[in-house]
């Protein structure tokens, strides 16, 4: 279960549930999601914006006048940031609110400007939520397509017994993880290999490339919001593991890489080449920094490289390999070619220049296997990866079950 960089927007209504949306948020930024709160003024009669602000470790939002909170993060933008709204506690109030599109305080106004999914937990007493202007409410916002979550039966803070309380933070927290689609890597081991290997010619210098390790980073992100185990293999690269993988290996060379690729995959479903392996290395590394001869060529003898989805591909029991071909000319050609001469069950071609590829913030894909190609158009990483990591289990399910 994953919601690495999922962002959600909490709006925190006035009930005495409220309390329980402080263990929300640290539920939800436990599965890596980026949480923002939104309090309602009375919500603070309640719980403080202070205890949400150190739990979400973000700032919290409550008035629409706030000119300075505006200047930061303007309550349109904040709209457009969220991906989910959850409002939970949603009292009486807010529902009918909601329900008759008033925007008279910051909360309203952020759900009416944004086009996130609307998830919303009641909780208040149970004779309130029997009465039938509540009902009314929320048949209205069900019609518009307003999920709604819970409430649950049971005791409640004024003593009453019945329908009215707000779910629990981790019942709350699987609708919004269910909300993201469902895992179709659950259970999967992957293993993801990313960024660049360095060559080394002596103790100063090497021979690298210019992989950034973003697109492989970002596809090992996407494995584990679909639910996968992901173990990433990663060349010298400066980026932070994405939350929720569970193992990273840092190596340097190709020799090293294909190590640790192939003793990760040993037990792997799926194996993701997204590393720009060196295909040579220097044949000798010198001890000694080489020093400059003045007037004279050095000259450099290369090796070959191992190939690492060659070696995984001539294995008995070989894990679902996936390449990637980043090519500046004949992408098509030589992206099934290297489908074919590697025994690849897919590969993911790219075009590197033109503001696409390695070092750019955006790709475009397209995917090749036996039965065709698939364009995934200009993206951004991230989402591209989503794209990939999706096509990659619709592929690995109908071959391998
Ligand atoms: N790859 C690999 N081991 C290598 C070289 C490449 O596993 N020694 C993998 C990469 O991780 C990538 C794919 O092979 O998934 C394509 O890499 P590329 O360097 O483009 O392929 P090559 O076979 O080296 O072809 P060429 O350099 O001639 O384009």
């Amino acid at each position: 279960m994953s919601l690495a960089q999922r962002r959600i927007l909490l709006g925190v209504s006035g009930g005495i549930a409220a309390y329980k949306s402080c263990e929300l948020v640290r539920r939800l930024r436990d599965l890596g999601a980026e949480v923002r709160v939104v309090m309602t003024e009375g919500a603070t009669h309640f719980v403080s914006a202070t205890t949400f602000q150190a739990l979400s470790g973000q700032p919290v939002r409550i008035s629409l006048w706030d000119a300075e909170a505006e200047a930061a993060m303007g309550h349109i933008e904040l709209a457009r940031w969220a991906e989910r709204i959850l409002i939970a506690p949603a009292s009486a109030d807010l529902i009918a609110q909601l329900a008759h599109g008033f925007a008279n305080d910051l909360l309203t106004t952020v759900c009416l400007a944004s086009a996130a999914p609307l998830y919303v937990a009641p909780a208040m007493n149970q004779q309130m939520w029997a009465h039938a202007a509540v009902q009314a409410n929320v048949d209205t916002l069900r019609q518009r397509g307003v999920h709604l979550l819970g409430p649950a039966s049971g005791d409640q803070a004024c003593g009453d017994i019945g329908s009215g309380r707000m779910l629990e933070p981790l019942e709350l927290r699987e609708a919004i993880v269910a909300s993201f689609g469902n895992a179709v890597l659950r259970g999967r081991k992957v293993v993801v290999s990313a960024g660049p290997t360095y060559e080394d010619i002596d103790p100063v210098r090497f021979i690298g490339n210019r992989s950034s390790g973003r697109m492989g980073f970002a596809v090992a992100e996407a494995a584990v919001q679909a639910g996968a185990e992901v173990t990433l293999v990663a060349g010298p690269v400066s980026l932070a593991t994405p939350p929720g993988v569970v193992r990273r290996i840092d190596v340097r060379s190709a020799n090293q890489m294909r190590d640790a690729v192939v003793a990760a995959t040993a037990h792997a479903d799926i194996y993701i080449g997204a590393a720009a392996v060196g295909d040579y290395r220097p044949a000798e590394v010198a001890d000694h920094k080489i020093k400059k001869r003045d007037g004279a060529a050095l000259e450099l003898s290369l090796a070959e490289n191992p190939d690492i989805l060659g070696t995984l591909a001539a294995q008995t029991v070989r894990p679902f390999l996936v390449g990637f071909a980043a090519e500046t000319h004949d992408v098509e050609r030589y992206a099934r070619d290297k489908l074919a001469r590697k025994g690849l069950d897919m590969i993911a071609a790219n075009q590197v220049g033109g503001g696409l590829g390695f070092e750019a913030a955006d790709n475009a894909l397209t995917l090749y296997g036996p039965d065709g190609a698939i364009e995934l158009p200009r993206a951004s990483k991230s989402e591209l990866a989503r794209q990939l990591v999706a096509k990659i289990a619709e592929r690995y399910v109908a071959v391998r079950g």
